[in-house]
């Protein structure tokens, strides 16, 4: 009897099951139908899920429980787009769910609301809109929503899923509304990420509960209370970046004993940095840039054995820099960027910090030698002295330096010649020496630079010839890249202020559009990363060249003509030689770059356009204005159809016609100004219907005079006719174009 009882409640417990298991697998069904109708092109691995089989446990991306009831869902990364499907809630036991990384769009059903054994939901990287309610789902213990379109306020959540949760993420939404009484009633919550978002408020007084809190990005203001740590502090992240907190911030902050990264970036502190960061051992990055610190750096952050990563760039710091920062031996990145510091460099020790790859003194009123002591740090990854006032020569034992990637000592007092041994540099990506009065020539030795993909000796003093080997720049930056990917932890801890920025060319095509990428901070770290390990800027496959490397070499003094092995280089996007004294012809084999940009304007390259140039049909941007160019305009410069910017003016020989149609036909005469053997074939009305583009020149270019330009020409004639023979032919054709132009005009008259 007993047995048969047993048998009975077994069999009515099988039946229960499978009746489960058979909801479980119809919904599952369902569910799959749903998201084929739905997203007919793409599908994720639920195709596979197949009606035969009896149980749906073994399904990709299905989990049961040991009776055999769905408990986990995975359907993340799954292409799905659309609305979200409304019968998640009939899954009984639904304790995982996870849909993030798709394109579901819409707002959150009531479906969602329902299933109510849900403890795990991550329904992140979506286009998921709306207000945020899943107050009834008790039984959370993380919740991830964050990357979707959420607004308004997240009140009404709490304290209904709090009691279990531990992790919450909504970060980058658009959620609103004060954080400053928000968790009181989640006892079991240890990370909050609420970054990217319009949170407003005080920060949230229970923060020392938690392991991790994250609010940077958001408009937080207010104080931070000492009471705020207390002995049971048990942070060890915490990032209030990007608000507008103010005041001086506690010492008490020794009290969060465990914390290895503290992030207070651009916010209004002010006051002495808080001894009490000394407590934190542990202490592995400090940034504390963009706010109002000021005076004595404590001496107690030596006792911070562990700190890798400090950044106090752009505070109010100054005088000589302390000692205290040449007592951190693990330091692997120092930021001391936009502060008054004056000296100090090599008496507080920073130049002997063995583990140091990353130095960033930039904008400071640092003066006299550059410190040739740097020699002697072989770890030195990137070199950043820009904006000071150093003066002398750079020490040719940087050439030491045999892993620094980049060196920018821009926008100082530098004069001398580059060293040679620059060329040892081998790991070089990125050389900035603009705005200096560096003189002499370029050295050969550069051509060794075979990392150097950017290059910027803009507005010195060079003289003499480009040296063909110069070709060579970034001709095997792999090395380097490679190194990159294997170690990508330097990169990552540049800097919090992103300075790659200032490292692009601004207002140049692709640079301009990867500028305008990195401005948002968020992407600027990532996109540098991306081009130090030689990755393409995004992700997905797209038109850009993966290395956008460039060479500008503008406003120096260099003479003679432009090497023809130029047309060797690879992977270059921009070649900006504009502002020197060069002369000849330019080179045919240009046309073998894949160049975006191009401007050699204002040197006195003569000779005709090489027809090659019609061949860079990548050109974007070309400017050989202001040179001594004669002959026939190129008729294929027609086929540059990606052509937005051209500029011809100031070439006074330069004959032929415009083409009325075509891409040149889309620029108007400020393209062609002072070329008075062009024919521009436009009518005089038309030019303002046929909404020409303009040519938009570079900020410190002035055009000269009509005055300037007869004495350049009658100069030009001069001398061609005085000096070489075979300028005779030129002023033949001189002749014979103004002839030809007559014509053309009077068949303009004409018709
Ligand atoms: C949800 O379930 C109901 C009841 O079984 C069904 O009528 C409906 O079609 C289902 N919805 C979807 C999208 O499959
Ligand atoms: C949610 O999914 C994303 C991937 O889209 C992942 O990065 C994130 O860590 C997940 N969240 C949790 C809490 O596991
Ligand atoms: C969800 O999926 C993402 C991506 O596959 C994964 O990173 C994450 O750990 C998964 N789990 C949860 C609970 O989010
Ligand atoms: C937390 O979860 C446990 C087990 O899932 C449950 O028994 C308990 O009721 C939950 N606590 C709250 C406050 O919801
Ligand atoms: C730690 O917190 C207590 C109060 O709990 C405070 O009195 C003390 O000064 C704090 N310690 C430090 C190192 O700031
Ligand atoms: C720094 O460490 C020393 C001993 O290593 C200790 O005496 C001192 O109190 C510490 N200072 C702080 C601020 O923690
Ligand atoms: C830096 O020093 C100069 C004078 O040397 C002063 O005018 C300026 O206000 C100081 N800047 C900061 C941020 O302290
Ligand atoms: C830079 O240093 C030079 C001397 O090397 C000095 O003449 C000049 O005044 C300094 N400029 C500034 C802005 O301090
Ligand atoms: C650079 O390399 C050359 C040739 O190998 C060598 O003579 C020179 O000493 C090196 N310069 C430095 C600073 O190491
Ligand atoms: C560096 O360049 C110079 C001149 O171009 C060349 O003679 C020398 O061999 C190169 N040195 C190395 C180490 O490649
Ligand atoms: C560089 O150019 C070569 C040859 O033009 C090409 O094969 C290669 O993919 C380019 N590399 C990068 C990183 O763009
Ligand atoms: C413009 O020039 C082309 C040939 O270069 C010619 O065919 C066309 O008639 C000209 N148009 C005008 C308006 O002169």
């Amino acid at each position: 009897m007993f047995y048969q009882m047993l048998a009975a409640i077994l069999q009515a417990l099988l039946i229960a099951q499978m009746i489960h298991g058979q909801s479980d697998k119809e919904v599952l069904v369902q569910l799959k139908n749903f998201l084929q109708v739905q997203n007919p092109i793409n599908h994720g691995a639920y195709v596979s899920w197949s009606e035969s089989e009896a149980s749906p446990c073994h399904w990709k991306g299905v989990g049961c429980d040991d009776a055999g009831h769905v408990n986990s869902l995975d359907l993340s990364n799954s292409n799905i787009a659309g609305p979200l499907f409304r019968n998640f809630s009939r899954i009984m036991r639904l304790t995982h769910l996870n849909l993030s990384s798709n394109s579901i769009t819409g707002e959150l059903q009531d479906d969602l609301k329902q299933c109510q054994s849900l403890q795990h939901l991550n329904i992140s990287n979506n286009l998921i809109g709306g207000i945020l309610d899943l107050s009834s789902l008790t039984n959370l213990q993380t919740l991830d929503v964050s990357q979707n379109r959420f607004q308004g306020r997240i009140d009404r959540n709490f304290p209904g899923i709090c009691g279990n949760l531990t992790f919450l993420s909504v970060s980058s939404n658009s959620f609103t509304g004060r954080i400053d009484k928000l968790f009181d009633g989640c006892p079991k919550l240890k990370h909050v990420d609420l970054s990217w978002n319009g949170f407003t408020g005080m920060v949230w007084p229970g923060i020392e509960r938690l392991r991790q809190f994250k609010a940077n990005n958001n408009n937080l203001a207010g104080r931070i209370s000492p009471g705020m740590f207390t002995e049971g502090c048990k942070l060890r992240s915490l990032n209030i970046a990007i608000n507008s907190l103010h005041g001086s911030f506690p010492s008490s902050i020794g009290n969060c004993s465990n914390m290895k990264f503290l992030s207070l970036w651009e916010n209004s502190f002010y006051g002495s940095i808080p001894p009490g960061i000394g407590s934190i051992a542990r202490l592995e990055e400090l940034v504390l840039a963009s706010n109002s610190f000021d005076g004595i750096i404590p001496m107690e952050l030596t006792n911070c054995t562990n700190l890798k990563y400090l950044d106090i760039s752009d505070n109010n710091f100054g005088g000589e820099v302390q000692d205290v920062f040449g007592k951190l031996t693990c330091m692997r990145s120092l930021l001391l960027q936009e502060n008054n510091y004056t000296g100090g460099i090599t008496s507080s020790g920073i130049l002997q910090l063995p583990n140091l790859i990353v130095l960033d003194l930039c904008y400071n009123q640092f003066s006299g030698d550059l410190p040739s002591e740097i020699s002697s740090m072989k770890n030195l990854k990137v070199l950043m002295l820009a904006e000071n006032n150093f003066s002398g020569k750079i020490p040719p034992t940087y050439g030491q330096l045999l892993r620094l990637q980049v060196l920018d000592l821009s926008f100082n007092s530098l004069s001398g010649e580059i060293p040679p041994d620059i060329g040892n540099l081998s790991s070089l990506l990125l050389l900035i020496l603009a705005g200096n009065q560096i003189s002499g020539e370029i050295p050969r030795e550069i051509g060794n630079c075979t990392s150097l993909v950017w290059l910027n000796l803009a507005g010195n003093q060079l003289m003499g010839q480009i040296p063909p080997e110069m070709a060579n720049i970034g001709s095997n930056p792999s090395p380097t890249f490679m190194e990159n990917r294997k170690n990508p932890e330097l990169l990552e801890s540049i800097t919090s202020k992103c300075v790659a920025v200032e490292w692009l060319p601004s207002s140049y095509p692709e640079f301009n559009f990867v500028q305008s990428l990195m401005m948002s901070q968020k992407n600027c770290q990532t996109i540098w990363n991306r081009l130090a390990m030689g990755y393409d800027v995004l992700p997905i496959s797209s038109p850009l060249r993966t290395a956008l490397g460039y060479v500008q070499l503008s406003g120096n003094l260099l003479s003679g003509e432009i090497p023809s092995a130029i047309g060797t280089m690879k992977n270059f996007s921009l070649l900006l030689l504009d502002g020197n004294r060069l002369s000849g012809h330019l080179p045919a084999e240009i046309g073998h770059l894949q160049l975006v940009a191009l401007n050699i304007s204002s040197n006195f390259i003569s000779g005709e356009i090489p027809s090659e140039i019609g061949h860079m049909v990548t050109l974007e941007s070309l400017d050989l204005s202001s040179n001594n160019f004669s002959g026939a305009l190129p008729s294929n410069l027609n086929q540059l159809t990606k052509l937005s910017r051209f500029n011809l003016s100031y070439n006074p020989l330069l004959s032929g016609n415009v083409p009325s149609s075509g891409q040149l036909s889309t620029f108007d005469e400020q393209s062609f100004l002072g070329d008075p053997l062009l024919s521009l074939n436009v009518t005089a009305g038309s030019s303002s219907d046929s909404s020409p583009r303009e040519f938009s020149s570079s900020d410190t270019e002035e055009h000269p005079t009509n005055e300037e330009i007869m004495v350049t020409t009658i100069a030009f004639l001069a001398f061609f006719s005085v000096t070489l023979l075979t300028r005779e032919f030129h002023i033949f054709m001189y002749l014979y174009f103004t002839a030809s132009r007559k014509i053309a005009n009077c068949r303009i008259i004409c018709t």
